[in-house]
């Protein structure tokens, strides 16, 4: 468990990045500077929706008002394996994820929704089907080339927190920086100014079952922050939480997507969070049954 953790964290910290326009705690006052989410843009040109694989290369392409998709799954189906009996999870999804989007992909319990969340965020492969990241193949990378891009690019915020037990809010939080030998007063700034954005300054010494759930939600969240990633993956960020503490911890997820021009992703069964999407993608039982585009909710970058 610790091991999965620990992987999902291991990623390079950018120093440049900051989340100026957070600072203050919902406040912001300044404008952000950019994603660098660094994707491929060669197709940035092309105004026509296509699909195109090269030849024997390992890049996958497509582009949709000239964007080229930071996450994309084609035909995507995954099947657990129970002694004799199969079970299907997903069945054919497609579906592609740019950037600056702000997803929520919305669908009752046991429909499918974490298996889909650990494919888009690369921590599972596909039993048939491609996933891409960054336009590229991820079945063709290896595992330490994997877990390098998904962790530059993607901080995760999960289900149940995963925060380590024996670990306070600070050292939890300066873990992802720690794996990357990030100098240690560097790192330790780092997550005490994540943790004064998510209102946390005074409970740094806290282990997470010294702290409320909607404290450890908010721990989670900063580490995710912690190597300033361009994609936000969250799975049921409100699921165990009231609904005030439920709104501030969207509100805040709102403001790294309009101000920060974060890409967003939220599996969740919830409704709440669908007035900040500019998607919906509803699943059941393993499939997608219809996607809801909502104007109106741009990032302003
Ligand atoms: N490792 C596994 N082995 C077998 N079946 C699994 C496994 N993981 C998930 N499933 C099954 O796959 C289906 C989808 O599970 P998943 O966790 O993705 O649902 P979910 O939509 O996230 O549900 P919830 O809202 O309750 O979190 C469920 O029926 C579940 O029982
Ligand atoms: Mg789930």
């Amino acid at each position: 468990m610790l091991m999965e953790i620990a992987d999902t964290l291991r990623t390079k910290l950018d120093p440049r990045k900051t989340l100026n326009s957070l600072k203050g705690d919902a406040d912001p006052g300044n404008s952000s500077t950019g994603n660098g989410t660094g994707y491929d843009s060669e197709n940035d040109s092309d105004p026509e929706l296509h699909e195109e694989r090269t030849g024997n290369s390992d890049t996958v392409k497509s582009s949709r008002n000239g964007k080229v998709p930071l996450i994309k799954l084609t035909d995507v189906w995954k099947v657990y394996q129970m002694g004799e009996v199969e079970f299907a999870a997903l069945k054919g999804v497609d579906l592609e994820i740019y950037e600056g989007e702000f997803v929520v992909v919305l669908g009752p319990s046991g429909s499918g929704k974490s298996t889909l969340m650990n494919l888009l965020g690369c921590l599972d492969i596909p039993s048939h089907g491609t996933v891409s990241l960054n336009s590229r193949d991820i079945s063709r990378m290896d595992e330490s080339e994997l877990a390098q891009i998904r962790g530059q690019m993607i901080g995760f915020i999960f289900q149940s927190f995963n925060l380590i037990p024996t670990l306070n809010t600070l050292e939890n939080v300066t873990l992802p920086l720690e794996f990357q030998e990030e100098e240690s007063s560097r790192a330790r700034e780092r997550a005490e100014y994540l943790l004064e954005i998510v209102g946390l300054s005074d409970k740094h010494h806290n282990l997470p079952s010294q702290l409320s759930g909607g404290q450890r939600q908010r721990v989670a969240i900063a580490r995710s922050l912690a190597v300033d990633p361009p994609v936000l993956l969250a799975d049921e960020p409100t699921g165990n939480l009231d609904s005030k503490t439920g709104n501030y911890i969207l509100e805040f997820l709102d403001e790294l997507h309009r101000k920060e021009g974060k890409t967003v992703i939220i599996v969740t069964h919830d409704m709440t969070p669908v007035k900040y999407a500019t998607r919906v993608v509803h699943i059941k039982d393993g499939e997608i049954e219809k996607i809801d585009e909502v104007e109106g909710n741009f990032c302003k970058l």
